[in-house]
């Protein structure tokens, strides 16, 4: 198993993203299924249910952008070939070593998920699960995941959002901004990491906002599904096809790939 190396020269919000992934690295996985009480890889699953139809051809080919452990990569690489890119190293090790014992076609990228080393229109079912709201941009990060799709390829977003109910949601606000950072301060031993998660949380878009956004890009057929409450949420939406197609998206150019590395 390798792992490609792309363009990373990360500064700002990036780089202390990727240095606090990094530092958290070794227990993200066993924070993620004790912290939710593996309440996530349901949520996982229900995103593979939505995006499965799109990856039944011979050719299908699959992208999980901010991949991190490649929890949601091995799904989707049951179902299709599928790339995980994630600009975290210590992360892609931890998701190398369960891709090797898995065999499945899955591909790992060391690069940024807003500056993705693919030409357009490569991929049928681009994903990103908890990321977007990680990402220096959640308009950047939604017009790469639109600019990778093929015609009539799905995007979907898995990310944190708002509860819609208001008793719930003033618990789960109580939970998430005021025992989660001490709980995960003290198993995760990082003081940052989960300050910043309700933080990040509170300034990404919620459910209508961020669908919108989708719609701002160029996705068509925008829809989204409320996980838990709304604690999470599933956005789904469909590049148009390139003949009826006239967002602003349609206009970027095609990245030349950077040069990568493998691991094996
Ligand atoms: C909360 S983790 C989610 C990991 C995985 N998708 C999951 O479902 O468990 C967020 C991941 O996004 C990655 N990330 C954040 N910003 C990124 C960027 N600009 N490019 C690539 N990866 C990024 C981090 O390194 C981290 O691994």
């Amino acid at each position: 198993m390798e792992i490609q190396t792309s363009n990373l020269a990360p500064v700002g919000k990036a780089a202390r993203v990727r240095s606090m992934f990094a530092e958290i690295a070794p227990r993200y996985d066993f924070l993620n299924s004790t912290l939710s009480l593996n309440i996530d890889k349901r949520w996982r699953r229900f995103v593979i249910r939505k995006v499965a139809d799109r990856l039944g051809g011979p050719d299908a080919r699959a992208l999980d952008l901010c991949c991190g452990t490649a929890e949601l990569s091995l799904e989707l690489g049951a179902l299709a070939p599928t790339t995980g890119i994630d600009f975290c190293h210590p992360m892609l090790e931890l998701g190398a070593k369960k891709i090797r014992g898995s065999q499945l076609p899955i591909d790992l990228v060391e690069g940024d998920a807003l500056n993705v080393p693919f030409n357009d229109s490569t991929f049928d079912v681009v994903t990103v699960a908890f990321g977007l709201r990680n990402v220096d941009g959640a308009e950047a990060g939604l017009r790469e995941i639109h600019r990778l799709l093929r015609s009539g390829g799905r995007g979907a977003v898995l990310e944190f959002s708002r509860p819609t109910v208001p008793v719930f949601r003033t618990l789960f606000h109580f939970y998430f901004t005021r025992l989660l950072p001490r709980i995960g301060n003290a198993v995760s031993g990082s003081s940052f990491a989960y300050q910043y998660l309700p933080e990040s949380v509170q300034a990404f878009p919620d459910q209508t906002a961020l669908a919108s956004l989708m719609q701002t890009v160029g996705f068509s057929d925008v829809r989204y599904y409320n996980l838990f409450g709304g604690v999470a949420c599933l956005h789904l939406g469909t590049k148009q096809n390139q003949e009826s197609q006239s967002s602003p998206a349609q206009e970027q150019s095609t990245l030349s790939p950077p040069p990568h590395r493998r691991i094996t």
